[in-house]
This record gives structure tokens, sequence and C-alpha cells, in this order.
């Protein structure tokens, strides 16, 4: 998601239909926000955009279309979605002179959960949009773009489209991959929005799934993250498979193969929804990577109730018991929300408390945003902001202390890593995670990337680790 956010994907891609009257190919450019659903479908649209004869360009400035996927998921990503429109106004005046050129107008979309949320009103508070499509609607781009192309302006698409078939997806990495298991989100936690922006939960049929991961795995990827606001419930009754049951049959699936997937995780798992099964599978299954991200949101019973999360603080910390003796060396992360309407300093105090006892490898921390359509604007948001800001500090500078003990006491110790990337600091390191989702950066060369490599720890950093290779990559 944006900011500190799981997986924190904002992202900024290249990506644009018909450029010049038949010379040079036209070019498309795509901006995401949000989380990893968001950047999964961006690559939906950018392969559908590759499909069309359109190529990335370099920059908003060079593109024949501009696509921005949004993100509602706090207030701020919504300020920053129109702030960017109001950037881009500025291309609509590149018209005319495209048109002596013998090109089209420059097209602009907005898509994602924010087009699904507003639709109409984003084209009438910002006329140079010129098409919205909800998450649903995806596969509509192309004869939207079809229609623009015939003079039919202002296409707002919100109605359901789904195809979970992403073969023909532009993905951005060539290491790891998503895979949407299910769309929508039943849990209507009182300050989330997802459930109206994303829909109820619909499920992709077991064998689709299975088809996939085997494809990406002939194609040399490494790893899939299986894709769902909640994980956890997903079911496929004509297979009589529920979520652990999945995961079972993607592990045999792949069991054997050399050179293709060798880890499966999966986000987002629901506390109340994590089953024995679940936590077993994790244990016995080889291909299950050993990391679990569970968000808690708040260490006080009070506000868990009103959060609508039907767990408590000691449920929650009993299956963070359960699985650390079932999956040694797990790694676990959680989101949390300070500063829920009414949050008190002793709910604040539960939170700090929880975070010391779950003892997490990282987390992602907000503070709380109202949103439209929920259920805890019932509740009045009478919080100062600088005391919200204070208690997400607090809670950063806790988790800092935490983390750093627990990173140093990898030194010493070998673990394998998959190499996914160059370090984000210099191109003489490489980059890549462990099971347990742990950053590893090491001296080494570009061809390790998509490889697996133990690799010896000489230093525990505040967020990644820092080591030496030992022996061969595989
Ligand atoms: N489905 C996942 C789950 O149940 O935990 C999370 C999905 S949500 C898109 C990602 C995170 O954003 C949530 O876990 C929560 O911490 C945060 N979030 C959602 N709504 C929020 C709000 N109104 N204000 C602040 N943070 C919020
Ligand atoms: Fe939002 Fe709750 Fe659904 Fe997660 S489980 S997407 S927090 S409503
Ligand atoms: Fe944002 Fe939508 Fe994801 S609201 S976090 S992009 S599901």
């Amino acid at each position: 998601m944006p900011e500190n956010n799981v997986g924190g994907l904002s992202t900024c891609e290249g990506s644009s239909p018909s450029g010049a009257a038949g010379t040079t190919p036209a070019t498309y450019w795509i901006r995401t926000y949000g989380c990893q659903m968001n950047v999964h479908d961006s690559e939906i649209y950018a392969g559908q955009m590759r499909r069309l004869g359109l190529v990335p360009a370099d920059s908003p400035d060079d593109a024949d279309i501009v696509l921005l996927n949004t993100c509602s998921v706090r207030e701020k990503a919504e300020d920053k979605l129109f702030s960017e429109l109001g950037r881009l106004r500025w291309l609509k005046g590149l018209d005319a002179e495209r048109a002596r050129a013998g090109k089209q107008p420059v097209r602009i979309g907005v898509t994602g959960c924010i087009a699904q949320q507003r639709g109409e009103e984003i084209i009438e508070r910002e006329g140079s949009v010129d098409f919205v499509l909800g998450t649903r609607a995806i596969r509509a781009l192309p004869s939207v773009l079809e229609a623009l192309s015939q003079g039919h302006g202002g296409q707002v698409i919100t109605e359901d489209f789904i195809d979970f078939d992403a073969s023909d997806a532009d993905r951005l990495d060539r290491v790891r991959a998503f895979v949407t298991i299910m769309e929508g989100c039943n849990n209507y936690c009182s300050f989330c929005i997802v459930p109206s922006t994303r829909g109820l939960e619909i499920y992709r049929h077991a064998d689709d799934i299975v088809d996939e991961v085997r494809g990406l795995s002939m194609r040399g990827y490494r790893e899939v993250t299986l894709l769902g606001q909640n994980v956890n419930s997903w079911v496929d009754k004509t297979a009589g498979l529920d979520f652990p049951g999945l995961l079972r049959r993607l592990d045999d699936a792949l069991a054997g193969n050399k050179g293709g997937v060798e880890r499966i995780r999966f986000l987002t798992s629901h506390p109340k929804d994590l089953s024995p099964a679940l936590i077993e599978g994790m244990g016995s299954c080889p291909k299950i990577a050993k990391h679990l991200h569970l968000p808690v949101q708040t260490g006080s019973d009070r506000i868990l109730r009103q959060m609508n999360r039907h767990y408590t603080r000691d449920g929650y910390l009993y299956l963070v018991e359960q699985l650390r003796e079932t999956v040694p060396g797990v790694g676990l992360s959680t989101d949390l929300i300070v500063g829920f309407p009414g949050e008190t300093e002793d709910d604040f105090e539960a939170t700090l408390e929880l975070v010391r006892e779950a003892n997490y490898d990282s987390f992602y921390s907000f503070e709380y945003s109202p949103r439209p359509d929920t259920a805890a604007l019932m509740y009045e948001d009478t919080l100062a902001p600088e005391i919200k800001r204070r208690r997400l500090v607090e809670l950063q500078e806790l988790q800092r202390g935490i983390q750093s003990r627990k990173n140093r006491e990898w030194e010493g110790r070998t673990v394998e890593v998959l190499v996914d990337s160059f370090s984000r600091k210099t191109a003489d390191d490489v980059s890549g995670r462990t099971s347990s989702n742990q950053i590893v950066n090491f001296a080494g060369e570009g061809a390790l990337i998509g490889s697996l490599v133990d690799v010896e720890i000489t230093r525990g950093c505040g967020h990644s680790l820092y080591g030496t290779v030992c022996g061969a990559p595989r």
C-alpha cells in the first residue's frame, strides 16, 4: 500500500494506444497507488495495452494514455489523486498540436478503488479525465479506448467484468509473481472502505489457480504471492477445498520442480479466520513460506469490538503462540491503527503492550483516517491530530528497538535467500528475502537475481540484514 503500508507498494510504471498516425507506436504510462492488488491490476492493464500495440512511456509527458490506478484506504491517498490530476491537466492543452500531427488526444483514465467508489463524480470534478474504470471493470479497457477513439467521451464503467485470468499480464518482477485468488471482502471492519470499493467476496476456481501457478513456475518464476483481502475465507465448494487445502494442492503441484516456484506466500490473513489447519500446513508444506502477515490493528479489546474485528487480544496472542510452536523460525508482521475514535491512553498502552508481547519482525502502522460509507463514522473522531501523530511515533520507536534487537540475533547464522533485485543502496550488492521475509543484502552480481543462495549474516541492521554468500546459487 502507499507510504508505509503492506509491502510499501506505491509504484510508478511506464506503460500507452495509438500515437502518431501509423508511424511510432502509441505509448502508455501507469501510476499505481495502494496495495499489491492494485499493483497486480496495473500489470493486467499493462498487458492489455501491449496487446493493443502500445509501448511504455518514460513519463506521463510522453504518453498517449495516462492511467492513475488509485487507492482510497485513507483520505491522504484520495487527496494525492486529485493533486496529481491537477498536475496532468496541462497535457490536455496539447490536443490541438497533436491533432495537427495526426495523433489522437491524450487520454487520462482513473481506475482502482477511488474510481469504483466515486465513479461519475471524478469526471464532474476533474474535466481532464476521459474515463473511469472500477475495480471489477479492468477488462473493459480495450472497449473504452475504442469508444473514446470514436468520439464517445466521458466513459464510466463500475459494473462487474470479473475475469481472474492474468495470463496476459505484464508482470513488473521477473522473480516474484502475484496471483489473485479472490476479489472483495465480507468483513466490514468498521474503519475500512474496502468492502465498498472491492465488493463482496468472489473466489477463483482452484484448478485455475493451480494452472496459473504451474505456468508461472514453468516460466521460471521462483515465488508466488496469492492475493486476496481475506485469503483465509477463500473456498472452492465444487472442488471441496478451503484455503489450507488449496495451499496443500499447490505444494503438491510444485513438488520436485527444478528452477521454478520455490515459495508460496499469501496476503492477507484475518485473525478470526486463521485456522489450526492453516498453521499446521505452514509447518508441514515445504513450499509454503515461513512468514505470516496477521493484521491485529489494536491491542485494546474495547477498540477491537468497535472495529468489528471478532477476536480478542488474548485470542490473537494465542494464535501467535500456536504459530511459533508449529512453524519454528516463522516471521510475523502486522498492521496497526492508532487514534481510532475514542482511543484512550489506556487503549494505546494496551497496543504498546501487545507489540512487546507479539515481538513482531516488522509492521505497518497508520493513523486512523475517517472514510465514507464506514461504520466507524458513528464514533466521534475527537482525538487531536497531534495526539494521533505522537502515538504513531511512539509505536514506531518501540518497534525500531524490537526490530534492531531481533535483527542482531541473526548475526552468525546462515539463511537461504531468494535474490530478487539489486540492492537499493548500491549496484555492487544484490538483495533478496528469506522464507521468513527478512530482507538480506550482500555483495553479488546481477546474474544471481532469481537464484536461491545461502548467506551468512554478518550484520543485523534496522530494517534488513547484511551478509556474505557461502555456497553455489541454485
Ligand atoms: N484485509 C486486510 C486485513 O484485514 O487486515 C487489510 C486490508 S487494508 C486495505 C490494509 C490496512 O490498512 C489495514 O490492515 C489497516 O491497518 C489499514 N487501514 C484500513 N482502513 C484504514 C483507515 N480508515 N485508517 C487507517 N488505516 C486503515
Ligand atoms: Fe478491510 Fe477488514 Fe476487509 Fe481487511 S478484513 S479489507 S480491514 S474490511
Ligand atoms: Fe487501497 Fe483498494 Fe488496496 S483501497 S489498499 S488499493 S484494495
